[in-house]
Order: structure tokens, then sequence, then C-alpha cells
């Protein structure tokens, strides 16, 4: 839960609230051998780089041995380093880099499922002492799964082995069978490896789909239809805040680290039983109300309308709904997400104002923001040709499925909705420069270069007067200085849409987030007359708040 920074305005202040946290997808932000996949000393070579824009925290997603299947989210051996990513040692000069320039290290934690390739597995596979009941396996018939559950990923969440002659539970692909949580062996192993990683000196965790761990026993049938089937039994299961606790118990409660937990179908009073002071010691979590507000009647693979004021409800919702001591992970984008300009602002005519008025909401929230590797210059999203540009399994599958059954005849009738939706945006290579690869790699990279890294990337960026780049640079900067963007309290300012306005109080301290979430002038519709700018996306701005706010402007006022 970590330790409080001194007290010097009557609030408890704790060094997670105030961080910014960067996020890395390691095998696309910088790959140094010219493989073509991004890698750990790729990493190494911008550590410099991630001080200069002022994040506190990185966030690193799995780099550990894993077949890939699930780029890393698969893990074979949580001890050991992904040969593509490096060595050990190579994780350890990373660690020392960024704490060398005080910034922390947090890792992925994936528990729910291991690689089918772990050594856990291929036991319990093989039926081996000791190890029969790691994972969920339920024998019968090989043409008839266990129940209808679904997996995330498309399709049953079961898969018939034969080795075993047993069905086997994966909520996501065949090769991430679900541990067993129900068995104390399994729990006992997990906490000593997510002992060890502590003990190694890191600062904390992103834990991966976290609250899916509790599995009822008996596999009863889902009866709410929907994406997916059975998600009424795994999501928030039957023991999950008995096995977070332990968890807590067990390894983090004895390090001066942080979680965030990623937890799928929560609402605001679910999660402040995981949370704050009668939680489970988990710090925050990452909801995903705001990223489902684009999905059309047929769900995500079907795009739909929302509105500014969906988004005032969401946030307000979890700005003013979570208890004093629980806290909220802000963020856009990441590695699951498309990029936040091409969805909700606009990629084209106002992609600076836009992007950045989408940050200045980010970190206008209560919360600790998260920026994922790229937002901070504004990538968009890219244009994938044809099903073999794609490399998501989660954008493959469920594809493949949609061919198979006929819903659609070729790729192109859903190229639109991939280039709308598809995880693949975020893995884009990141942009660091208008040379070959966008300075990512000498080789070929894994996945298409965004073709529009000419004109964005991290050089051009830097260099410019102005810039996405600069803006986030501000804003970091700002939440740095202003405990009340930090702790104070949320309240919405009623105006009419598609403007948003809020204010942040902390003791006498008030500030006003205003946004113009739109391409057309708008009157702000707020008489504030003398207040001081802190932070805007267009210069020449005066200190009272002037009526007219044009295309996605976006400011912060002292009042
Ligand atoms: C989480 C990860 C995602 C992964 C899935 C299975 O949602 O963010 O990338 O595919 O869990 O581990
Ligand atoms: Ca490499």
């Amino acid at each position: 839960m970590g330790s409080e920074i001194e007290d010097t305005a009557g609030i408890d202040r704790t060094w997670w609230k105030e961080a910014v946290v960067y996020q890395i997808y390691p095998r696309s932000f910088k790959d140094s051998n010219g493989d073509g996949v991004g890698d750990i000393s790729g990493i190494i070579e911008k550590v410099e780089y991630l001080d200069a824009l002022g994040i506190d925290v990185v966030w690193l997603c799995p780099v550990y041995d894993s077949p890939n299947a699930d780029n890393g989210y698969d893990i074979r051996d949580y001890r050991s380093i992904m040969d593509e990513m490096g060595t050990m040692a190579d994780w350890e000069r990373l660690l020392a880099a960024l704490h060398d320039r005080d910034i922390r290290l947090v890792m992925d934690l994936v528990v729910n499922h291991t690689s089918d390739e772990h050594e856990w597995f291929r036991k319990s596979r093989r039926g081996e002492d000791g190890y029969e009941d790691y994972y969920h396996w339920v024998e019968g018939d090989p043409d008839q799964p266990p129940n209808n559950w679904e997996s995330y990923f498309g399709g049953p969440a079961w898969s018939y082995d034969e080795t075993r002659e047993a069905w086997y539970l994966h909520l996501f692909d065949e090769k991430q069978p679900d541990l067993n949580w129900r068995n104390p062996d399994v729990r006992a192993d997990v906490y000593e490896m997510v002992d060890w990683w502590l003990q190694n000196g890191i600062d904390g965790f992103r834990m991966d789909v976290i609250n899916l761990l509790s599995k009822p026993e008996g596999y009863p049938d889902g009866e709410i239809e929907g994406y997916p089937t059975g998600r009424e039994h795994f999501v928030n299961g039957p023991r999950i805040h008995e096995y977070l606790r332990e968890l807590y118990e067990e390894t983090y409660a004895n390090y001066d680290v942080m979680t965030v937990g990623e937890m799928v179908d929560l609402d605001v009073e679910t999660a402040n039983a995981y949370l704050g002071e009668d939680g489970d010691g988990l710090d925050m979590v990452f909801h995903f109300d705001h990223t489902f507000i684009d999905f059309g009647p047929d769900g995500r693979w079907d795009i739909g309308e929302w509105s500014v004021s969906d988004f005032e409800e969401i946030f307000t919702e979890w700005q003013t709904g979570l208890d004093e001591t629980s806290w909220d992970g802000l963020y856009w984008e990441n590695h699951d997400q498309p990029r936040v300009v091409s969805r909700f602002g606009d990629d084209e005519q106002y992609r600076y104002e836009s992007t950045t008025m989408l940050a200045t909401l980010l970190f206008g929230l209560r919360g600790t923001p998260y920026v994922y590797q790229g937002q901070e210059i504004g990538m968009t999203n890219a244009d994938f040709e044809s099903l073999e540009a794609v490399r998501d399994v989660d954008t493959r599958r469920p594809i493949e499925i949609m061919l198979e059954e006929g819903e659609i005849d070729s790729y192109q009738q859903i190229r639109d909705v991939v280039n709308y939706r598809s995880r693949d945006h975020a893995r884009t290579p990141m942009q660091w420069s208008d040379g070959e690869n966008a300075g990512f790699t000498d080789g070929d990279p894994w996945i298409k270069v965004n073709d529009n890294y000419t004109e964005i990337n991290v050089e051009s960026a830097r260099s410019a007067d102005r810039s996405v780049w600069w803006y986030y640079r501000e804003l970091i900067d700002l939440r740095e200085d202003e405990q009340t963007l930090v702790y104070g309290e949320y309240d919405l300012l009623d105006v009419p849409d598609p403007v948003y306005a809020f204010t942040r109080t902390l003791g006498d301290d008030e500030l006003l987030v205003v946004l113009n979430w739109s391409d057309q002038e708008q009157s702000s519709s707020l008489s504030i007359e003398d207040g001081t700018l802190l932070v805007g996306n267009y210069s020449g701005i005066e200190t009272t708040l002037s009526e007219t706010l044009r295309p996605y402007e976006a400011r912060i006022y002292r009042l």
C-alpha cells in the first residue's frame, strides 16, 4: 500500500497517487538488435527519454518467457525473461537505470492463467502427482464442452486435451489455461513467485484480469447472453475477495509498492469493495466503462454512437462514487485499446487540439493518470489492409469465426471496424523519428509501422515549439505542482454539451477544468471573471474565461 509522504496540507500524501505512470509494450517500443522486436536493451536506450518526459513510474507489459500466443500474456516461466526481450541481467540493468532516475518499475502480473507450455500445465495434463488440480479439468464427452462459457477471445472457453482426456478451461486463448485458485498449492506457488519479484526490487504490479480468479465449483452454465457467456459466474467469482486478500497479506503487504487491478465488468460499488480501507489491499483499479461507450448494437465488432454526456455521466459516477479511501486508475489508451485521438477526437484536422483536450481531461480527473507509449505524441490508428497484416489474436480469432460462420464473406467487409477498434493500433511500433521504420528497428518490424511516422514522431514533436509532447510535459509538471489536481474533490458543472466542465477543490483551493469536446466553436456558458490560467491548448488566452471556446479547446484555471 505504500508509505506516506510528509503531510503538508492536512492530507495523507501517497506516492502512487501523485505519480504519472507510463506504460511500455516492450515488443513495440524499441528494438536494439535488429530482429524487428522491441526488447529490454531498447528500453534502456530510452530511459533518458522517459526522464525527459517527466513520468514517475513505468508499467512494463510482460517480458517473461512465453511462446507468445498472446504476446507475453501467456507465461511459460514467471522467473525468466523471454529470449526476444533479453536476459535477467538486462532486466536488472533496466531496473537500475530507472531507479537511478527516480523512476519506479511496475511489472505485469498475469496469474489468472499461464501458457499451456508452463511446467505446471505440462505436469497437470499428464496428471502428475500433486499437479492434477492446478487447472480446471472436467472429464466428459470430447464432443460436448462441460458448459456454455465463452472465451473473451471468441469461441468456447473449454478445449479438450487428448493427453489428459479431459476438458480444460481457458477464458482467453486455448494456449492460456486458467489456473485453479481453489487449489491452495496453486496459490502458494503464485505467492512465492510474486514475493520473488518483490525481492528483486520492483515497485509494484499491474494485475491482469484480476477479478476473474475465482470460478465456482460445478461450473454452472451462464444464463446471461452477451460478451462472454458465463461471466456472471467468473467475474468477481465467489471467493475473489478471499484470494486477493490472501495474496496481499502473503506478498505486497510487506513492501512499499503500488498495485493496480485490471478488472473487467466493474461497477463503482464493486470497486469500493476491492479498494481502500475495507478492501483487499489493492491500491487502485482500471475499469472499462468508458471503453464500452462506442460499442454498437452488435458489440465490439460494431461501431456505436457516443456523446459527451455519456462520458460525463461515467466519469462523474466514478469520481463521486468511489469512497474516500478508494482510488482510480485513469487511462485512455493501453495495449488493448485503439488510439484515443482516432476514437474520441479528430486525428486529421484537429489532431493537436483534440489530443491535448483529451489529455487535459485525463490529468484533470481525480486518480492516477496512465500514459501509453505513443499517446504523448498523439499517435493515431493505422490501416490494416488485409487479415495478413493483423497480428492480434483477439482480432484474428473473432474474424476467423465470423468468416467460418458466414457472418462476413471477406476481411474487407470488416476492415473499417478493425481500423477503428483492433488492439493492434496500440501495438504498431513507437514512432521515434522520420527515419526508416520510424527509428524503431533496423530490421523488419514484427508488425506494420503506421504510415504517418514521417509526420508524427518523437523527434519532430520534441523539436517543435508547440506539440502534443510538450503539452503532456506541461500537464505532467502541473500535476506534480498542484496537489489539488491529485487530491481535490470533483464537482461537475452544469453546462450544455459538448462543453464539459468541472471543478477540483482541496480546502480553499479551487481549480476549474473546462473542455470543448467538439470541432465547432462553443460558448462555455461560464461567467467566471478572473482566474489564473494554469494550462491551455490554444495560445493567447486571457486570464478571464472568454465566452467562446474554440474547437477542442481545453483549459485549467485556478479560481
Ligand atoms: C488482459 C490484457 C490483455 C490480455 C488478457 C489476457 O486483458 O491486458 O492484453 O490479452 O488480459 O491475459
Ligand atoms: Ca530485438
